[in-house]
């Protein structure tokens, strides 16, 4: 047997939530060639490279599910804060904006202006968006979504009313385009305000559209605040309608008033995942991050500015010390400092773990990139998950933690082949030492790559190796093939499988 890479004796979890073995692993091409005891090198097996990874676990790559990479994965292909961390695949295009099909001549409509500038959507068609990935060939795997706020920006002038019928219409040809050149599905995020005005009746259409191409549909809630059951209703009766899976983006219950309500947002989740699929996904934190929302603007929580147009100076520094350094209220300083981004402390820790260990959740990171000083998870979800939230605090078992972010990851986004180490999957892998395991990025020094990640294959290429990008570039855009189930998404219970 002769293979391009043999990695022995690791840990291997599979990405399945089945408990983690010891085994060879061979590669060959960009696929995994074998796996178990591949015995003596001499005689049975030979590889050009050999990795011995004695007291290492060896995972299926990380599928980031929830990214805002659309445009870095052209300008930054090396994509180090996805890569360092173990991730081999993003999901672009969620919270309803997207870099395709959408190009823009003035003002950037909020949030898309977390994506870039008005010159970076220039790609008319999810087919352009798509070939302008493969040009710049990322490090890691690109699937997107289609964001409905970015189709809104193609066929409206107004963004605080419903859409016109023709202006549906206008909607649903491009969607139908790009659902048909490649697209997993549509996102939307109905709580931002140029996307608020579209009442169920506009995202009906929109979803049922997603439904006969086979797609997925994931929602930035209405409201994840003192409106988070009738959003969630909302968002399953939508899907409902429109027989789509669901994926509920970074479910939380926001807002110091609202902390407590995870446990029947969960039970919620599990009452509809019986009828239909229905899951979310959650970052390991206690603040989200976002542009700057006057709606959110509190004195009940911590504000942070990591970014403002007209006043940069004020980066880093807390909303609450701007508002009092100008002697105005904390709702004036937040307008004078728009355009801004923030991050916002407004979650509980007891929620969020109950969220993140919960069977239907996935782990996206919501990473923001252009942000100058971002929220850690950027840099850090994925370790943090597995070395402080499963190795540290046991809050959930590591083969649970790792199917989060790749077994279940690829079945709800119809990505096959990938997120499982099996014979004939491909080689997307991530090796790791789970001792020394760390998430270096925290709030005062976001831009941190993570520790103990110690290679990272894409494609059979290794693209990170000893804390390093080898330059070695092999990402490719997953264009969606087929149907992507909408059964109803029966919750495992980790314990089933112990
Ligand atoms: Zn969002
Ligand atoms: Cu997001």
């Amino acid at each position: 047997m002769r293979y391009d890479l043999l990695i022995r004796n690791a840990q291997v979890v599979d990405g399945t939530g089945a408990a983690p073995f010891r085994a060879d692993v061979a590669v060959r091409g960009d696929r995994i060639a074998a796996v178990g005891d591949l015995g003596d090198v001499t005689t049975t097996a030979s590889a050009a490279d050999e990795i011995n990874a004695d007291g290492l676990y060896l995972a299926p790559g990380f599928i980031d599910v929830h990214t805002h990479d659309d445009t870095n994965v052209i300008r930054t292909p090396e994509m180090l804060p996805k890569l360092s961390q173990g991730v081999t695949t993003v999901v672009v295009g969620n919270c309803g904006i997207s870099a395709s099909p959408v190009t823009l001549a003035g003002e950037v409509p909020d949030p898309m202006n977390l994506l870039g500038q008005a010159e970076d959507f220039r790609y008319a068609s999810f087919a352009a968006y798509a070939e302008a990935v493969e040009a710049a060939t990322p490090s890691v795997n690109v699937a997107a979504l289609v964001g409905h706020t970015s189709l809104r920006s193609q066929v409206m002038d107004d963004f605080a009313r419903p859409a016109s019928d023709a202006e549906i219409a206008g909607m649903e040809r491009l969607l139908c385009q790009a659902l048909g050149e490649g697209a997993l599905g549509l996102s939307s995020g109905l709580a931002y305000r140029n996307a608020f005005h579209a009442p169920t009746a506009e995202m009906e259409p929109l979803v049922a559209a997603v439904g006969r191409a086979g797609g997925v549909y994931t929602t930035h809630l209405r409201d994840e605040f003192a409106g988070l059951f009738g959003a969630m209703d909302e968002a399953f009766a939508t899907a409902r309608h429109g027989r789509v899976p669901l994926v509920i983006s970074h479910l939380k219950c926001a807002g110091a008033g609202n902390w407590g309500g995870a446990p029947h947002a969960l039970e919620k989740l599990e009452r509809a995942a019986r009828h239909q699929g229905a899951h979310c996904d959650c970052y390991p934190y206690t603040a989200g991050s976002s542009t700057l929302d006057l709606g959110q603007v509190t004195d009940e929580i911590e504000i942070v500015i990591t970014w403002s147009e007209p006043h940069p100076e004020q980066a880093r520094r807390p909303l609450a010390d701007i508002a009092a350094d100008w002697d105005v209220s904390l709702l004036d300083a937040a307008r004078r400092l728009q355009p801004a981004g923030a991050v916002y402390h407004n979650m509980s820790e007891d929620d969020m773990r109950r969220v993140l260990a919960h069977p239907l959740s996935m782990v996206g990171s919501d990473g923001l990139p252009n942000d100058p000083h971002p929220h850690p998870r950027l840099w850090g979800a994925f370790p943090r998950v597995l070395a402080r939230y499963s190795r540290d605090l046991g809050l959930l078992p590591l083969a649970e933690a790792v199917r989060k972010m790749t077994g279940l990851s690829a079945a709800n986004f119809g990505l096959d082949d990938r997120g499982v180490i099996r014979t004939g999957a491909f080689a997307d892998l991530t090796l790791f030492d789970l001792t020394t395991l760390a998430d270096s990025a925290d709030y005062e020094t976001p831009i941190a790559p993570a520790r103990g990640i110690e290679m990272v294959m894409v494609n059979g290429v290794i693209g990170y190796r000893q804390g390093a990008a080898t330059g070695e570039r092999a990402g490719r855009m997953l264009r969606r093939t087929r149907r992507i189930t909408d059964a109803p998404s029966r919750p495992i219970h980790p314990m089933e499988n112990l």
